[in-house]
């Protein structure tokens, strides 16, 4: 019998987390049960784009939490059309597949691609993804990530994925095979560490996957919906994917993700796809209300200034400590530390009310609200100038 002893251990133990209880939000702000405030840079991982509890978000839940949560995706909905054609208008994709999360959305994606393969490539189903890539934790997202940490579990992994080198088209070129169906990427590889592909590189992967004939998958989980300072990430190398996925940002922190792919490659036939919560009018009406506001051009223009301003105050505080390089694009930056001090930075912040990310031990990731202000970009670089002037100082006693 499971003996709870303590209120955090009804929750399987999943992942290191600090003993505090979250208890509400708003914009940059979360408040913690003792009333303690934190400025957060993480924004559940890229996700709540609008900040905490926006009100166009809750309004649009509420609202629609009255109306129709889910008739069931075996029928239409009004919700989840109007959503589908903000994506299709919006974008280069002609269909939409709405999911529940990103690895499902990618396992959508992973599906397609072996479909176009059965249809019209003579059954190739092998896809060329990346080393450091991270596509979610299903069994086959798993597989298709080129996370090292992965590698020993779940074995046996699904089979059909093999990893080239970022940015290293003649990597890319040496996996293909008459077996290989498609090339799947994150434009920005951000578990890893925020380690962009060159736009020259993409568009050198849109021409070769052009000339085998190969789908190109974009996973833009992470970086799509104004995350990099356009609405997609593709747009910055002027390129158009065949299929693309959606998740993070577009629920506004409600999970919703999406799969979408141009009339050629959407060729899923009745049968290959579906779920129980797909497409629900709940979610979708969330997605809704993110979409009208990140899809302004002066929106994404703001959002794009700020992620420069970033940029720059993150160059000045490296500079400052003798740090390394800031990498990355709009709104998803990471700052090299070049040493391995992010776990105990990350900790530091925590306690003095200030939420950061360390996605690889030598590196801060910083992906804030995309409307997050210049005052509370200056608040987190004093926070973290604080730190690492305690940091260096206790190097150099060291
Ligand atoms: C690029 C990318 N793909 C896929 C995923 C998986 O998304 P989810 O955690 O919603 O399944 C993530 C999550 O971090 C991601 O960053």
């Amino acid at each position: 019998m499971l003996k709870v002893a303590h209120p955090f251990d009804a929750l399987m133990d999943i992942t290191a987390r600090p003993q505090t209880v979250f208890v509400r939000g708003e914009g940059s702000w979360l408040w913690d049960d003792t009333g303690k405030r934190y400025l957060d840079f993480i924004q559940g991982w890229a996700v709540t784009c609008l900040g905490h509890a926006p009100a166009v978000v809750a309004d649009a839940i509420a609202a629609q939490a009255k109306l129709l949560i889910t008739p069931s995706p075996a029928y239409y909905n009004d919700t989840s059309l109007k959503l589908a054609k903000a994506l299709v208008g919006n974008s280069c994709f002609d269909q939409v597949f709405f999911a529940n999360s990103g690895a499902e959305a990618n396992e959508g994606a992973i599906k397609l691609a072996r479909k176009y393969g059965k249809l019209h490539k003579g059954g190739a189903f092998e896809i060329v993804t990346f080393e450091g890539g991270f596509h979610g934790r299903t069994l086959a997202t798993m597989s298709a990530s080129g996370k090292k940490a992965f590698e020993p579990l779940f074995e046996p992994k699904v089979p059909g994925f093999k990893k080239a080198k970022l940015n290293d088209l003649a990597s890319v070129k040496a996996l293909i095979n008459d077996n290989t169906v498609a090339v799947m990427l994150e434009p920005i590889q951000g578990e890893a560490g925020v380690w962009p592909a060159s736009d020259q590189f993409l568009q050198e992967l849109r021409a070769l996957t052009q000339e085998h004939g190969l789908l190109l998958i974009f996973d833009e989980i992470q970086t799509g919906v104004g995350r990099t300072g356009k609405l997609f990430h593709y747009e910055h190398a002027g390129i158009t994917p065949d299929i693309m996925t959606l998740g993070k940002g577009i629920g506004g922190g409600v999970p919703l993700a999406a799969l979408l792919a141009t009339e050629r490659a959407a060729c899923f036939e009745h049968g290959d796809q579906g779920g129980t919560f797909n497409g629900n009018p709940l979610m979708c009406a969330a997605g809704i209300a993110v979409m009208a506001e990140v899809a302004k051009p002066d929106f994404l223009k703001a959002a794009a200034e700020t992620g420069l301003f970033l940029e720059s105050e993150l160059q000045k505080l490296s500079a400052r400590h003798g740090l390394g390089e800031v990498r990355g694009r709009g709104l998803l930056l990471a700052l090299d530390l070049k040493l391995p001090i992010g776990a105990s930075i990350v900790a530091q912040a925590f306690d003095n009310g200030l939420l950061l990310n360390s996605p690889q031990p030598d590196a801060l990731r910083f992906m804030p609200a995309l409307n997050v202000t210049r005052e509370e970009i200056a608040e987190m670089i004093d926070g973290l100038d604080t730190i690492l002037t305690k940091v260096g100082a206790a190097r150099r006693v060291a």
